[in-house]
């Protein structure tokens, strides 16, 4: 197959809209409960009346799903409950022929614990060459009985287990994804070779999992608090692997797109120098809560980080790991942070929908690329799941006191009176749904023109055509206080009103878009953004 239709001057990545599907809650295609590859192939001409400029799909690989895919046993086949490689390949050539590029999701950290090359280290031992492809130790204590070394999980609990030889291996995760040796020159390889692997088959980009976490320190220290460098966090050896693996990408003009998730700027845009990644999700503008100043020094932040190497930020509101925007935009404290996740949070969803709409006109006017997770342009809050239906290993690794993640993961409502809300055609879905989603349905909002659908349609247009929009500069208005107001080309102006009184708007020729209606004296409420041209 022909690799990616871009070159190395086309700079499509650095102000698209980037689509995120979860294969397993978007749409089943066979029936069976699970989403997979030919339930996303069905829908490629929704995602094209959307108006997105390239899918990105996290994992979708052979894996034992005890992370929802991010523990992969073998990246050259799809897992059965997905579909097949020729699907794969159909899906990405599909979408191609609508102008949609495909992004994969690659886990560098880890493995699963059944990919072969695991298996093979349990069954050598001790001591083997097997075992270097991972971090084993003999552990501490008289008999060996205690861990190699006090490091935190990013997940709660442990970060070694034990194997019946008296071995510990490491994982940062659960056990079931154990940490590979990324001194190694054999876990090198095998990457660059999975990158052009998807690379030949068309894939215009990667997402690189946990990407700060790859390398460890050779001695695995133990951890101490405020003592740098992190053991295991941003090693400075990472940034070595990425100029290969850019090097790669740059064979086929394709893009990647890092998990990075660290608060210094400085360190952040490391990554982001121009021989290694082209961008990363930008994670404190996704944690900032709904509060006009520390959103404006977000975004300052993000464009100042960003402009010494030269990269176009990203601008995220949700993904399959955090709390739906609706949701988190409803409660009392509206940022997100993993450690304050609890069950029964109270939210104000009508409240939230409000600052939902507003933050993705916000989101979409700012320059650079912006990430759209599946169901943020229907709305949907988190779920509430039944505690005997939870599957995420966060919420067990936590004890149970982290709901988990997968309120966020509800398989979607595509037609309100169709049983599972039209998901498939067949078994109950993987993870229930509410009883009440009928109202967020793709065929209730396609022809409603106040819906979130329609709001996203329409602004993810506007943004196509008008030219100001996406990559290139910004200049803040002066406003009164709690309003956000800026410039972009072109004369086009957004302001966004998260004050708790009715903002009066800047001189302008017209009105483009409005995320809710102005009052009756033109002006814009709270909790309401719109477009204007000057
Ligand atoms: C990333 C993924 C998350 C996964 C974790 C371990 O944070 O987004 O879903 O659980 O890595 O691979």
């Amino acid at each position: 197959m022909a690799a990616a239709p871009s070159s190395p001057l086309d700079n499509w990545w650095r102000d698209a809209v980037i689509y995120q599907v979860y294969p397993r809650s978007f749409a089943d295609g066979d029936g069976d409960g699970t989403g997979d590859l030919a339930g996303v192939r069905a829908h490629l001409p929704y995602l094209a009346e959307l108006g997105v400029n390239a899918v990105w799909f996290t994992p979708w690989y052979l894996s034992p799903l005890v992370d929802g895919g991010y523990d992969v046993a073998d990246y050259r086949t799809i897992d059965p409950a997905f579909g097949t490689l020729d699907d794969a390949e159909k899906l990405i050539s599909e979408a191609a022929e609508l102008g949609i590029r495909a992004i994969v999701d690659i886990v560098p950290n880890h493995v699963s614990d059944q990919h072969a090359w695991f298996r093979a280290a349990l069954a050598a031992g001790p001591g083997s060459p097997e075992r270097e492809l991972f971090h084993f130790r003999p552990g501490r204590g008289e008999n060996g009985e205690l861990p190699p070394n006090d490091w935190p999980s990013q997940f709660s609990g442990a970060t070694w287990t034990r194997v019946p030889d008296g071995e510990w291996y490491l994982h940062l995760f659960t056990p079931e994804q154990p940490d590979l040796n990324w001194a190694h020159p054999a876990v090198r390889r095998e990457h660059e070779d999975v990158l052009r692997f998807w690379f030949e088959r068309g894939v215009a980009g990667v997402r690189i999992d946990s990407a700060a976490l790859l390398a460890k320190h050779p001695d695995l220290p133990d951890f101490e608090e405020g003592v740098d460098p992190h053991p295991y966090i941003d090693q400075d050896e990472i940034h070595d692997i990425y100029r290969a693996w850019r090097a790669i990408a740059d064979e086929y003009g394709g893009v990647f797109v890092g998990e990075v998730w660290l608060p210094d700027s400085e360190r952040f845009a490391r990554y982001l120098r121009p021989d290694e990644l082209h961008t990363a999700f930008n994670f404190n503008f996704l944690a900032c809560p709904w509060e006009a100043d520390r959103l404006r020094g977000t975004i300052d932040d993000t464009l100042a980080e960003h402009a010494p190497v030269g990269a176009p930020a990203t601008w995220v509101l949700c993904n399959h790991d955090v709390t739906r925007t609706v949701t988190r935009y409803g409660r009392a404290d509206s940022g997100f942070d993993f450690a304050a996740k609890a069950f029964g949070t109270p939210a104000d969803l009508a409240l939230g929908t409000r600052r939902a709409r507003a933050a993705a006109l916000l989101t979409l006017a700012l320059p650079g690329s912006v990430y759209v997770y599946q169901g943020e342009e229907l709305g949907l809050p988190e779920g509430d799941i039944p505690l005997d239906r939870i599957q995420d290993p966060m919420h067990f690794r936590s004890g149970g006191r982290d709901p988990g993640r997968d309120g966020c993961r509800i398989p979607l409502p595509w037609a309100a009176e169709e049983s599972h809300y039209g998901f498939g055609p067949g078994a109950a879905p993987w993870l229930p749904q509410p009883a009440d989603w009928a109202r967020y349905a793709v065929d209730r909002q396609r022809t409603d023109p106040e819906s979130m659908l329609t709001l996203y349609r329409t602004a993810l247009r506007l943004r196509r055509t008008e030219p100001g929009f996406g990559d290139g500069p910004m200049t803040w208005l002066p406003t009164e206080e709690g309003v956000l107001a800026f410039a972009r080309t072109d004369g086009l102006l957004c302001v966004v009103n998260l004050s708790g009184r009715p903002a009066a708007l800047p001189p302008h020729e017209r009105l483009l878009l409005a995320s809710g209606s102005l009052d009756a004296q033109g002006q814009l409420p709270s909790d309401t953004a719109v477009w204007l041209r000057a």
